[in-house]
């Protein structure tokens, strides 16, 4: 069969190869793609907007599945658009993807079906959000509701940073109309994991966990970012606590949307905090993490394009999910400034030196070879028989490569990897 992806990022990269090694898989499009996919993959450059253009293209290329990457397109009913046009496609339509897309609707529906999340309060008002939060106290948590790029959320440690993080959701602006209601949150302490699960209605595939690393700088300090690297499994979660996030949050949340008449089909992923009175939802996304995609993919034993056709067939049921042994660990090499400006257009330099698994993010390809493209640029991702012998092999990998500015966190996954 031949297979549209829709994204341009590592995730899509981590998605793109997992395809290329099904046997049911004959030939890959990526739109738009980037300088990694296109040995994988024929890129298109149809933008992840374009709808009807993409539509009319996987038409004309009698394309079997569209797989859609990114949370933009999914809120905005590609899914929908799609198959109205007769295509088959992996992912949520636009009344499921709300899951993601509002974070109000999200809270609404915790509420409703008791799934266990951070007590909060929505304010469209300026004023009455600091009144609030000078009741509350610090540490709190605001998020802008809408999409924010994963940068909409600021975890405030003192009352004066949540005061300025108002001004500047809220007057000024700085994540555009997805400030124009704020979520004052509850702050949770513990260990941050990861689950995404394939849904297809009521039917749910837990993946194996993965834990993201956010904040830009070693020790979780600076702004958060999309994510500068992920492990997976994550050892030190106790199994049992891991079965009941996905019985009292995935598994509710998926009858939930049945219930609701927006029954979801696609990746369900859970950003979840283990808290000493147990583990509570901090968000949903309705689509693949970036960059976990790019340690859990590795780790399947299963055909990830069996996966995907039989959930967008609704027939989720008949598949079940096998893993491999061992870990996987992810490092980002990002653009110096990310998450804020950075500049593009560097030469990068040592790829053909590396010996593992490097996904693309925002790179391209010109005559004189690959050159940075975006703010999170690759994602060298080692396996190991554990994530201490997978850690060691991503840094060793990673150092190989360079470009100006290039800057990685140098302690990702050591939480998981220090002896106990
Ligand atoms: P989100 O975009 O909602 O995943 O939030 C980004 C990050 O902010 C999360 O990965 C957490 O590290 C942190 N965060 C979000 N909500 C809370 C909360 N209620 N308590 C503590 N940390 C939070
Ligand atoms: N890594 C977090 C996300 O994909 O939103």
């Amino acid at each position: 069969m031949r297979v549209l992806v829709i994204g341009s990022g590592g995730r899509e990269h981590a998605i793109v190869w997992a395809l290329s090694r099904s046997s049911g898989v004959d030939k890959i499009f990526c739109a738009p793609g980037n300088g990694g996919i296109q040995e994988l993959a024929e890129l298109v450059p149809i933008s992840v907007n374009d709808f009807d253009g993409l539509g009319q293209f996987a038409l004309e290329k009698e394309v079997g599945l569209v797989v859609v990457g990114p949370d933009d397109p999914l809120a905005d009913g590609i899914v929908d658009h799609l198959q109205g046009m007769g295509l088959k496609v992996f992912g949520p339509n636009k009344a499921a993807a709300q899951i993601e897309g509002s974070k109000i609707f999200m809270k609404d529906l915790c509420h409703k079906y008791r799934i266990p999340t951070a007590a909060y309060e929505t304010f469209d008002d300026a004023e009455r959000a600091l009144t609030y939060i000078r009741e509350q106290g610090a540490p709190i948590v605001l998020k802008a509701d809408g999409l924010a790029a994963g940068k909409g959320v600021i975890v405030a440690e003192t009352l004066e940073e949540a005061e300025a993080a108002i001004d500047k959701i809220m007057l000024q602006r700085a994540f555009g109309d997805a400030g124009e209601r704020i979520i004052v949150e509850e702050f949770l302490a513990g260990q941050e994991v990861s689950i995404l699960a394939f849904v297809d209605g009521d039917t749910v595939r837990p993946m194996i966990e993965a834990q993201d690393h956010k904040p830009a700088y070693d020790g979780d300090e600076g702004p958060n970012t999309g994510g500068m690297g992920t492990y997976a499994p994550v050892p030190q979660i106790c199994r049992a606590q891991l079965q009941q996030a996905v019985e009292t949050i995935i598994e509710p949340a998926a009858r939930a949307m049945v219930q609701e008449g927006r029954s979801f089909s696609g990746v369900l992923f859970a950003g979840l905090m283990m808290t000493t009175d147990g583990p509570r939802l901090i968000e949903f996304n309705a689509r693949f993490g970036d960059p976990e995609t790019q340690v859990v993919l590795p780790l399947l034993k299963t055909d990830l394009f069996e996966v995907l056709l039989a959930t967008a067939e609704g027939r989720l049921d008949q598949v079940e999910l096998q893993w491999k042994e061992g870990a996987a660990v992810c490092v980002i090499l990002a653009s110096g400034g990310y998450p804020t400006s950075y500049e593009k257009g560097f030469a990068i330099s040592g790829l053909d030196q590396v010996d593992t698994l490097v996904f693309h993010a925002g790179t391209k390809v010109e005559a004189g070879g690959a050159v940075t493209n975006g703010g999170r640029v690759l994602g060298v991702v080692a396996t190991g028989p554990d994530v201490a012998t997978a850690r060691a092999k991503a840094y060793e990998e990673a150092v190989k490569i360079d470009f100006e500015g290039r800057h990685m966190r140098s302690d990702i996954a050591l939480k998981a990897a220090l002896p106990v």
